[in-house]
């Protein structure tokens, strides 16, 4: 775990714990067992820690803070290093992250290569630097730029490293010799003032002001999260304490935050992302024996909105795409917006101008599409119409060259049905991207009864090539993200009974969530949903009306419908579920004419509205949604809870530090949710989603709660 050498004068500890070098216990036991084995050597002069492979260390081992503590803690080995009467060099290689920059921190000196990356990212583990690293940070830094960068966790280039004091030196040659050649020059000096215990917080009488100051501005940018203002406390401390008392107060907080649901929640949802993309067919197939196509090349069908945000995912990673449109006016329209959108990089200096440039070099638009026959995968992104998709996937069958993967961006048709135009069914999947494509990282990537595990492979890999999270689908009705969204459902029912849509949003917002349902709703449009419940109406041969409460059994209610009647279409027309200042569209007004029609509506329907609870509020929309995603489960749409909850988090903004609906249930019980889920069931019998599903039946069954990674162990032989 750390490789120990004397090399002349230098005793080289080498922290070899693949993938990461994370702080494991062995490892820590490594450091301090080598510290301790240099100090007795005679010929070592200095010691030089690093990394082996790919990075120095990213920190504490995050698979082990859920199991009891053994062995020694980062701080003992820190104490250990800093104490040490040999200077002690860190090199760093890669990353040093969390408890990896804390220990560079206790070294006498840090020297780095010129990409290395330094950063406190605990926070985005619900944590804060807990092996002194809030109290250390400030002594070289000063108090305000340690704020942010442990409150933001954001990771700072080797040259911002060196202009906060963080590293002494960057080296461009090789790193273990170049530590070498520094400590040569360093042995010998006095090693006192470098030991940051004794030194003193710059301006640390300025602490309550900085202190308010990021208060304020940490609330603002991470609301409901706790770690930052946690953070904030311990760096306060380590400006008005003794440096003993400031270590004692950090690992109180970083106590308490290691045990609480938010930090729970994120670390898991760290793993969850991760695992995501270790896919697993029922076949047996999986990301770990399936190789991906090659994709060198690309076309995508459609330069609407959808379409032109998938191309530009494509170019910037570097893929050349063909875009086809039906004329050249559509086209020409497409590739300003392109181009803007890449000039919008530009601006905000995420892009180079010669990087805009190759991309739109490797831009070519057609109205022919003939011209799509040579490349590796097509993306369709056309309207959402089964027949219009079919007659698009039987032409490019015959045009493209047999190894073309063919992929929709559908949100919600069914992969086997566009397959069945194509006499190659076994390269037809689904990319469904989330508006707007060139922002959102979700990708949900859906197979169909005849996909091939290659074709699941290279949809999966092109997701992560292009910077995606990618999550795997089985072909339903609405996959996994829209067959499970209840959330908009069920609002527009409380409403109906007797809550307001700007509570509700107000709820929902103090959940977590980004954006209230209605707030969406208005942004969306509210034609979209209109012209969906028009089409399922006349496929049932039903004339809906303001009077329609019931649509195929199940519960109706004609509220939206209404509005988007009354020309409530939005943002877009001004006026919706919220109203719009031109001034500021972007800000929605709650507006009393929509509580008239509301009120008119419930009288019409003879609808005695009662007063609703912020609990009913959240479990209404939530359980509903959590129910399905059981049922997702239980028919192997998805694979695992996880996957599930990845999709909430990076398609409908579900707030990380809850983990994702699946995970929330987990907490909440599996129980409790379960008799809630069956109280609803018996007071709403017209609302399918009501219907309890079976894993959750049998998960609340049990005596014992069952962990969220243990669900789908014995679930039945469906799998
Ligand atoms: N502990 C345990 N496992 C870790 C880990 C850690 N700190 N960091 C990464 N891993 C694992 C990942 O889970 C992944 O495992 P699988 O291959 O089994 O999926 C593997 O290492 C590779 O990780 P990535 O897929 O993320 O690889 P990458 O090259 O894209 O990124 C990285 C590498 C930048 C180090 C990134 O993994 C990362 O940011 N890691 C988290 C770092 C972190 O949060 N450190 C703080 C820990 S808390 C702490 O240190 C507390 C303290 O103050 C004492």
């Amino acid at each position: 775990m750390v490789d120990y050498r004397v090399d002349n004068q230098f005793a080289v500890l080498e922290i070899n714990n693949p993938p990461v070098n994370a702080l494991s216990s062995d490892v820590t036991i490594g450091l301090y067992d080598g510290i301790l084995k240099a100090l007795q050597d005679d010929s070592v002069q200095a010691v030089i820690i690093i990394g082996k492979g790919k990075v120095f260390c990213a920190g504490a081992d995050i698979t082990a803070f859920s199991k009891p503590i053994k062995g020694l803690g980062i701080t003992d080995v820190g104490h250990a290093i800093e104490s040490s009467s040999k200077p002690v060099i860190s090199a760093v290689y890669g990353v040093a992250l969390g408890g990896g920059l804390e220990i560079a921190l206790f070294c006498h000196y840090r020297i780095s290569d010129k990409k290395a990356k330094f950063g406190f990212p605990e926070v985005q583990l619900g944590l804060l630097p807990g092996a002194e690293g809030t109290i250390r940070l400030p002594r070289l830094t000063g108090l305000p730029v340690a704020m942010e960068i442990i409150t933001s966790g954001r990771q700072l280039g080797a040259q911002e490293a060196v202009k906060y004091g963080i590293v002494d030196k960057i080296v461009e040659n090789d790193l273990l010799q170049e530590a070498k050649t520094f400590a040569t020059s360093i042995i010998g000096k006095p090693l006192d003032s470098l030991r940051l215990r004794t030194k003193k917080v710059k301006n640390a009488d300025l602490v309550d002001k900085y202190y308010d100051d990021a208060l304020k501005e940490v609330k603002r940018k991470y609301k409901g999260l706790i770690a930052p203002v946690s953070c904030l406390k311990t760096i306060r401390g380590s400006a008005k304490l003794p440096y003993d008392a400031a270590a004692q107060l950090e690992r109180s907080l970083f106590t308490e935050l290691i045990t609480s649901s938010q930090s729970a929640a994120l670390r898991y949802s760290f793993f969850a992302e991760r695992s995501a993309a270790k896919w697993r067919l029922p076949n047996g197939a999986s990301s770990a024996n399936t190789k991906p196509g090659t994709v060198g090349s690309a076309a995508v069908i459609g330069a609407g909105t959808m379409g032109s945000g998938i191309a530009v995912c494509l170019l910037r990673a570097g893929i050349p795409v063909t875009l086809v449109e039906q004329n050249e006016k559509l086209l020409k329209a497409a590739q300003t917006n392109i181009d803007q959108i890449f000039r919008g990089s530009v601006q905000l200096g995420k892009m180079t101008l010669e990087k805009r440039q190759e991309c739109l070099r490797m831009l070519q638009g057609t109205a022919q599409l003939e011209k799509v026959k040579d490349v590796d995968i097509v993306i369709e992104a056309i309207f959402e119409n089964l027949k219009l998709k079919q007659e698009v996937f039987a032409k490019l069958d015959k045009i493209c060259k047999p190894t073309a993967f063919l992929c929709s961006n559908t949100s919600t048709l069914d992969i086997d049905k566009i397959a069945s135009a194509t006499s190659r069914p076994d390269k037809v999947a689904g990319t469904h991207f989330f508006a707007p494509a060139h922002i959102m990282r979700l990708v949900e990537n859906v197979y169909g009864s005849k996909t091939s595990p290659e074709t699941v492979a290279t949809v999966m890999e092109l997701g992560r090539k292009i910077g995606k999270v990618s999550v795997l689908s089985k072909t339903c009705d609405g996959f996994i993200a829209n067959r499970m969204n209840k959330i908009g459902v069920e609002a527009v029912y409380l409403v109906e009974e007797g809550a307001s849509p700007y509570d509700i949003d107000q709820i929902m917002e103090d959940f977590g969530m980004s954006m209230g349902v209605f707030k969406v709703l208005d942004l969306s449009g509210l034609d979209v949903g209109w012209r969906i419940r028009q089409e399922q109406a006349k496929a049932l041969g039903v004339n809906l009306t303001a009077e329609t409460k019931y649509l195929n059994a199940e519960r109706y209610c004609s509220l939206p419908d209404k509005l988007y009647e009354l020309g409530r279409n939005g943002i877009k027309t001004g006026r919706g579920w919220y109203r719009y200042d031109p001034a500021n569209p972007r800000k929605p007004i709650p507006d009393l004419d929509v509580l008239d029609i509301i009120q008119t509506h419930c009288q019409n329907l003879g609808i005695k509205r009662r007063e609703i609870t912020a609990q009913e509020v959240i479990e209404r929309c939530l359980y509903a949604t959590i129910n399905e995603g059981f049922k997702i489960l239980e028919e192997n749409v998805a694979e695992k809870p996880s996957d599930i909850d990845v999709i909430w988090q990076y398609g409908f903004a579900f707030p990380r530090y809850r983990g994702g609906p699946m995970f929330y249930a987990s907490q909440v019980g599996l129980r409790k949710v379960f008799e809630r889920i069956c109280y609803y069931h018996a007071t709403f019998p017209y609302s399918k989603h009501w219907l309890p599903s079976d894993l959750l039946r049998k998960l609340a069954s049990s005596t014992d709660e069952i962990p969220i990674n243990q669900w789908m162990n014995n679930w039945s032989s469906k799998l």
